[in-house]
């Protein structure tokens, strides 16, 4: 079990791979037909009839322009896999296009997308068109490092992939200013946070870690009222921008979530290894969680810092990428986790995600607070603390955060708590009572004294 659950995680995504550098520069996207189904499958579709070309640059550190220089709108790799595009309130996602040239070596071509997804970026209902990008200009096709080899073994484990970017320089004053213990799974006795699950032999952390994190700023930002177990499984049978059980990442489930809502896990339970086909039963518009807005933490693949993490912390959990096939890892029980192994074998790239509740200090010594997926007999209860500050399993190196879309006033009309709905009976059976007995008293007066003048101001 715990060998599958190991080769299961390490599992990851498509071997598409280009670095910053690379994508840097101008680029064509060309564009289908919008249509109202916003359930495609781009990547599978037959290639698009193009009804519109965009040319646009995308330039450092994660802004994109026009031919003039002027700012149309943002951008961000996903990883080293692909590429998310916000211009004109329009959302484009793809990944780089790759080839098996052999078996089990692939090589991707960073000037070269494969056919992806653009739509409005707003919650449904809304459109959706495949698109392609290409880039362009005298000196598109000498991008270097242009094409990228890697490797898979047979047991289907992605080899080769680069380290996150190491994270930015903290300001310590700046960190000095902020609370010096925070534990959402814990204020003043309260959790903040949904029990522990167990996600079993499926690379589905990015969807529990995403989840988990969506629910507790559920419950966060409705000071307890909104407290729901969203669907793992709806993500994992229904979205095409993941990898279903060979992993994914957070925006990519934002980016699903945002297309569709998640929806109640009661409704799509968890089903572990077996992939149950997408079912749209759940698919109501009364009870479905949106989320408003999710990016990497600094703003962009590259720029994590311990300093924004504890910053973005303060208004709720937010999601971690760790190296977790360390073995000291894998034995962890309790206490500060401070890897055992040397340098060079912690220096490996992230392989699990999970959820940030919180950071503190214990006798001096730095930590983050995660909340895992194996269950609640995993490390402490489900969580585990890890030495903070010096880029420990990668964890300060890739984090990211997802809002949800929470207005209070449909909370009250929808989702009215046990105690406030006795309080409003009881005042009402109050009320009542009080008038019951005001009638009678009047009643009684009336016909002691039905010829006093001032009756009739009852
Ligand atoms: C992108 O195109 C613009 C407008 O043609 C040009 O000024 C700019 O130098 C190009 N950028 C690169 C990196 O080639
Ligand atoms: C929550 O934190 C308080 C101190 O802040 C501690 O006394 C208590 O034991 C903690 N509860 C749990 C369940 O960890
Ligand atoms: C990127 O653009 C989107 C859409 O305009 C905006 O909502 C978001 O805040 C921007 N992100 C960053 C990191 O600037
Ligand atoms: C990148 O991170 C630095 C340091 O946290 C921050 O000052 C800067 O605003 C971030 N860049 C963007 C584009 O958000
Ligand atoms: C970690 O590995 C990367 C290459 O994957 C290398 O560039 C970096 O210098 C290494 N860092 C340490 C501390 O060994
Ligand atoms: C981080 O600091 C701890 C405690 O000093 C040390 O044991 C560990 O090797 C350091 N890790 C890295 C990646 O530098």
């Amino acid at each position: 079990m715990m060998i599958l659950l190991i080769i299961s995680i390490l599992h990851c995504d498509t071997p598409a791979r280009c670095e910053y550098d690379a994508i840097l520069g101008n680029w064509t996207l060309s564009i289908g037909s919008y249509i109202d189904n916003t359930r495609r499958d781009c990547p599978n579709e037959d290639p698009i009839e193009v009804k519109e070309t965009r040319v646009i640059e995308l330039i450092k550190p994660n802004l994109v322009v026009d031919g003039k220089g002027k700012i149309l709108g943002n951008w961000t790799q996903v990883c080293w896999e692909g590429v998310d595009i916000f211009i004109d309130d329009l959302h484009f996602f793809t990944f780089w296009k790759y080839e098996e040239t052999e078996k089990g070596v692939f090589v991707t071509d960073c000037t070269q997308t494969m056919q992806g997804w653009v739509r409005e970026n707003v919650v449904e209902p809304k459109q959706m068109a495949c698109f392609t990008g290409m880039k362009v200009g005298k000196n598109a096709h000498q991008t270097e490092p242009r094409l990228i080899k890697t490797k898979m073994s047979e047991s289907g484990k992605q080899l080769d992939r680069p380290l996150p970017p190491a994270p930015v320089a903290s300001n310590r004053a700046h960190i000095a200013k902020l609370a010096k213990n925070l534990d959402w799974s814990n204020i003043s006795g309260k959790s903040y946070t949904d029990p522990v699950l167990e996600q079993n032999a499926c690379g589905s952390c990015y969807i529990h870690a995403t989840l988990g994190a969506l629910e507790s700023r559920l419950l966060i930002e409705s000071s307890g009222d909104v407290s729901a177990l969203l669907s793992v499984q709806d993500v994992l049978s229904c979205s095409h921008y993941g990898q279903q059980c060979k992993g994914g990442w957070l925006p990519e489930v934002a980016g699903y979530l945002k297309d569709h809502g998640a929806v109640d896990a009661k409704c799509f339970p968890y089903e572990n290894e077996v992939l149950p086909a997408c079912s749209l039963s759940c698919d109501t518009p009364t009870r479905k969680f949106y989320p408003a807005y999710s990016s990497y933490v600094g703003g962009f693949y590259g720029n994590s810092s311990e300093e924004a993490m504890i910053a973005a912390l303060q208004s709720g959990p937010i999601v971690v990428n760790i190296y977790y096939s360390l073995p000291s890892l894998l034995n962890y029980k309790s206490g500060i986790y401070v890897p055992t192994e040397s340098p060079e074998e912690q220096n490996k790239t992230i392989d699990h995600c999970v959820v940030l509740v919180g950071y503190g200090e214990e006798n001096g010594v730095p930590f983050w607070k995660i909340k895992n997926s194996f269950g609640q007999n995993w490390g402490e209860n489900g969580y585990a603390r890890i030495y903070r500050g010096n880029n420990t399993i990668q964890i300060e190196s890739m984090a990211e955060v997802i809002y949800p879309l929470y207005t209070p006033q449909k909370k009250a009309a929808t989702f009215l708590k046990l105690p406030e709905f006795w309080m409003m009976m009881i005042s009402a059976g109050f009320v009542f009572l009080l008038l019951i007995v005001a009638v009678s008293l009047a009643c009684a007066k009336r016909s002691q004294s039905s010829t006093k003048k001032d009756y009739q101001k009852f």
